[in-house]
C-alpha cells in the first residue's frame, strides 16, 4: 500500500543521502575520490557486508556516473576493499571500524571489526565525501559510544501513530502489516547511515490489534521486515502487552511469577525466534498510564522483567523495561504528592534486582519531554542495573513538527549532566555506555519522528533532529554545532549561504520555543490532549499532576526538602544542594524547583513576572526571523523543501503570538503588574 503521493526522486525523500549532491562544484575534494570508485573488493560474507559494498555501487552511480564491479580479489587497479577484521575487537570494541589509505595512494580501506562496523564505515567516507573532507583526512578509527542505538515507533496497526506529526504509519495500515518494501529498505538505510542498530515498531500502548503481533498471525510479515533491518545490521524489536498471556490465550492470569504465565512467554519467545533469528527483545510500558503489569499481581518490576528476560535469554534477547511509572489519577488537593519524584521512588529501591538481560529506559526529565526540565535523578541512582536514556525525537510537546525546534542541544544537556554519583564527571553518558559502573548493556532511545509523509519527518528540518539523534548515540561527544553542520551540508551540498543562515537557525531553535512557551522550567501550559498551543491551567489541579500552582502572588513548585516534596533530595550532592537553594538553582529551571512570588529577582537581574514579559515578547519576534531567514534561502533549497517548511515557518509566527498573548495576560490578570515597557498586553 504504497502512500499515492510518494515521490522518492524528492530532495526531502532522499534526505541527507542524495549522493549526487554530494559532488558540487564547491566541493573540489570529492573529485579526489573518483578513481577509487572504479572498484570494490569484498573480503568477507554476510548479509550486511554485502550492503556495504552494494550502497557503494549506488554511490558510485550517483555520484560519478560509474558502474563500480564488486570483485572477491583485488584488481590492478585503484578500488575500495571492504574487510572484516576481527583484530579491531580488542582495540575499538563490537562495531568499530577504520578507513585507511593504502601506500601507493591505490586502495582505499574499510576495516570493521564486525559487518556493521564496515557499514558504518562506509557511511563514514561517503559522509566525509559529502562534507568536502580531502583525501588527506579521509583516515579514522571510530568506535561507539553506546552500545543500544535505539529508534522507537508509537505506531499502531490502525495506521495511526501516537504523537505522530509526520502523517501515518510506514509501518501499518488498517489493521495490517505494509507490504511496500522499498519504503522500508530505504528507512533502514536511512537509519543505518547514522549508525542506529535497533528498532522497535509499534506503539509502547499496546493494544489489542498489537498484542497479537508475537503470535503466528502476524510473525511471518513481522519476519520480512526484520529482514530487511537486518540487511542494515538493525535489530527489530516489539513493544508488548504484559497481559498477552489473558488476551491472546485466555489464561486466568499474567502473574509473572505464574508456571503456566512463564511457560507461556518461554513458547512465544520460541515461536518468534523461529522466524526472527536476530530477534531484539521486548519493549515493555507496565504499570504505566493504565496499562496492565506486575502490579495487579502484586509484583515488582524486577519481577516483571525477569520473567520476561528469562525467556529470551536463550536467544540472547533484550527485555527494555520503561521507567515512565507514575500515579495519573493523583489527587490535586494533596501538595505532598509529586509526580517528578515517580520514577526513582518505583525503581531506585530495585536497583541489583534486575537480570543481566534487562535494560531499563528512563526518560531523559523526571516528567515528560518538556523543552525544559532537570535530568532524571534515576541516572545517578542504579549502579547495578542497566540503564538507557530515552529522548523523544517526535515534538510532541516541542511544536509537533510545525515549529522548528533542533532537539540535540537538548540531549547533550542530558548526557553531559554530572550526576556526581562517583564524584565528578559522573556524566549520564558514562552510565548510559556503561563505563560509569561497569555494565554489560545501555544505550541511547529515541521516539520516532517518521511517518509516511514524503519527507519522512513533517517539517522537511526536523529531519535534522533524527540525524542528530543517530550521529550523537554512536559519539556522544559530538556537539550540537558539528551535528547540524553536517546535516546541512549533507542535506543541501556546499553552500556557504545555506549553511550561515540554517545552522544559527537550528542552533537558536530551542531557545526561541522555550521563551514563546511555558517559563522558567515549569513546563506544560499546553492543551490537554493534543499537547499543542497554549493553555495555562489546561492540566493544573488534574488528575495528572499539577504544574504550576500560579495564584496571584507566586508561582512554581516547591520540589525542596526544606518545605517542599523533598524531590531535590533524589540527586546526589553537590547537585541536589545546588537544585534545592534558590541562590544557586539556575534560572531556567527555578519555577521547576520553587514556588517564588512574582517579584523575585533572577540571576538575570529581571523579576519573574518581567521575564516572563520579556521573553514572550521577544521569542515571537524572533520566531519571525525563523521566517525571514527562511525566506532568503528561495532560491537556494529545492521547491519541495522550501514550501514545506514556508508553510510552518509561517503557521510558527502565529503560534508563537498566539502563545505570547495567552502567557502575557495570563499573567498579567493574575498578577496586575504592568509591562514596564509598556507593549501590548491584551486585559
Ligand atoms: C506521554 C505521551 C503519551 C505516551 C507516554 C509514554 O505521556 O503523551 O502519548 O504514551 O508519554 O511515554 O508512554
Amino acid at each position: 500500500m504504497p502512500n499515492a503521493k510518494l515521490n522518492r526522486h524528492t530532495k526531502g525523500y532522499g534526505c541527507w543521502l542524495r549522493y549526487a549532491d554530494y559532488i558540487s562544484c564547491d566541493n573540489k575534494a570529492a573529485t579526489e575520490y573518483e578513481k577509487f570508485f572504479s572498484a570494490i573488493v569484498l573480503k568477507g560474507h554476510g548479509r550486511v557486508i554485502r550492503t556495504a559494498a552494494n550502497e557503494l555501487v549506488r554511490a558510485a552511480k550517483e555520484m560519478f556516473g560509474t558502474d563500480a564491479p564488486v570483485l572477491p580479489a583485488k584488481p590492478d587497479s585503484t578500488h575500495i576493499t571492504l574487510r572484516l577484521d576481527g583484530e579491531l575487537l580488542d582495540t575499538l570494541g563490537p562495531e568499530g571500524f577504520e578507513i585507511r589509505v593504502h601506500a601507493g595512494g591505490n586502495e582505499i580501506e574499510i576495516a570493521g571489526a564486525d559487518e556493521n562496523g564496515v557499514l558504518y564505515g562506509v557511511f563514514e567516507l561517503l559522509f566525509g565525501i559529502g562534507l568536502g573532507k580531502s583525501i588527506s583526512q579521509a583516515e579514522v578509527s571510530r568506535s561507539r559510544s553506546v552500545e543500544m542505538r535505539m529508534i522507537e515507533h508509537w505506531d499502531n496497526m490502525s495506521g495511526d501513530i501516537e504523537r505522530g506529526y509526520a502523517g501515518k504509519s510506514i509501518f501499518f495500515k488498517d489493521n495490517n502489516i505494509t507490504t511496500d518494501y522499498d519504503r522500508i529498505r530505504d528507512y533502514a538505510r536511512l537509519l543505518a547511515s547514522v549508525s542506529v542498530n535497533g528498532i522497535s515498531i509499534n506503539n509502547v500502548n499496546v493494544h489489542k490489534q498489537e498484542t497479537f503481533l508475537i503470535t503466528e498471525k502476524y510473525l511471518p510479515q513481522i519476519a520480512e521486515l526484520a529482514g530487511i533491518f537486518s540487511d542494515y545490521g538493525i535489530k527489530l524489536f516489539l513493544s508488548i502487552n504484559f497481559a498477552a498471556p489473558v488476551e491472546i490465550d485466555g489464561l486466568d492470569t499474567a502473574d509473572p511469577l505464574d508456571e503456566g504465565v512463564i511457560r507461556w512467554w518461554e513458547e512465544t519467545a520460541g515461536k518468534i525466534y523461529a522466524h526472527i533469528p536476530d530477534f531484539g527483545g521486548f519493549l515493555v510500558k507496565a504499570d504505566s498510564e493504565n496499562r496492565p503489569g506486575p502490579f495487579t499481581y502484586r509484583r515488582d518490576h524486577s519481577q516483571g522483567a525477569n520473567m520476561l528476560a528469562r525467556a529470551l535469554r536463550p536467544y540472547g534477547g533484550l527485555v527494555i523495561w520503561r521507567c515512565f511509572v507514575y500515579d495519573c489519577h493523583l489527587d490535586w488537593r494533596d501538595r505532598a504528592v509529586d509526580r517528578a519524584r515517580a520514577a526513582y521512588d518505583n525503581f531506585k529501591p530495585l536497583d541489583g534486582k534486575f537480570d543481566e538481560n534487562v535494560v531499563l529506559q528512563i526518560k531523559n526529565g523526571p516528567m515528560d519531554f518538556q523543552i525544559r526540565e532537570p535530568v532524571s535523578p534515576l541516572f545517578g541512582a542504579l549502579p547495578k542495573t542497566n540503564v538507557a536514556v530515552e529522548f523523544q525525537i517526535t515534538q510532541e510537546y516541542t511544536g509537533q513538527q510545525k515549529h522548528l525546534c533542533y532537539l540535540v542541544p537538548m540531549w547533550k544537556e542530558t548526557l553531559d549532566f554530572d550526576t556526581f554519583t562517583k564524584g565528578e564527571g559522573s556524566t549520564v553518558s558514562r552510565v548510559v555506555d556503561g563505563s560509569l559502573f561497569g555494565l554489560k548493556h545501555g544505550g541511547m532511545a529515541g521516539v520516532s519522528n517518521v511517518g509516511d509523509d514524503n519527507n519522512w519527518c513533517g517539517h522537511p528540518l526536523a529531519q535534522a533532529n533524527l540525524f542528530g539523534f543517530g550521529r550523537l548515540a554512536w559519539n556522544t561527544a559530538l556537539s550540537s554545532e558539528d551535528i547540524a553542520r553536517q546535516w546541512v551540508a549533507l542535506t543541501f551540498g556546499h553552500n556557504a549561504p545555506i549553511m550561515e543562515t540554517l545552522v544559527p537557525m537550528l542552533l537558536d531553535s530551542r531557545e526561541i520555543y522555550e521563551m514563546y512557551t511555558a517559563p522558567l522550567g515549569v513546563g506544560w501550559m499546553v492543551k490537554p490532549g493534543f499537547h499543542y498551543g497554549p493553555d495555562v491551567d489546561g492540566y493544573e489541579y488534574s488528575q495528572w499532576g499539577t504544574y504550576h500552582y500560579a495564584d496571584r502572588s507566586c508561582i512554581g513548585v516547591d520540589r525542596t526538602q526544606a518545605t517542599g516534596t523533598g524531590f531535590t533530595s533524589q540527586y546526589h550532592e553537590p547537585v541536589a544542594g545546588m537544585y534545592e537553594n534558590i541562590e544557586t538553582c539556575p534560572d531556567e529551571l527555578l519555577l521547576f524547583f520553587h514556588h517564588v512570588s512574582y517579584e523575585h529577582v533572577l540571576k538575570s537581574g529581571k523579576t519573574v513576572i518581567a521575564h516572563i514579559y520579556d521573553t514572550h515578547f521577544e521569542g515571537a519576534e524572533r520566531a519571525k526571523e525563523l521566517l525571514d531567514k527562511w525566506k532568503t534561502l528561495k532560491e537556494l533549497v529545492s521547491d519541495d523543501i522550501y514550501d514545506e517548511a514556508l508553510r510552518r515557518f509561517e503557521h510558527q509566527v502565529e503560534s508563537a503570538a498566539e502563545w505570547r498573548d495567552v502567557i502575557n495576560t495570563y499573567f498579567y490578570r493574575k498578577t496586575g503588574i504592568d509591562d514596564i515597557h509598556n507593549r501590548k498586553i491584551y486585559r
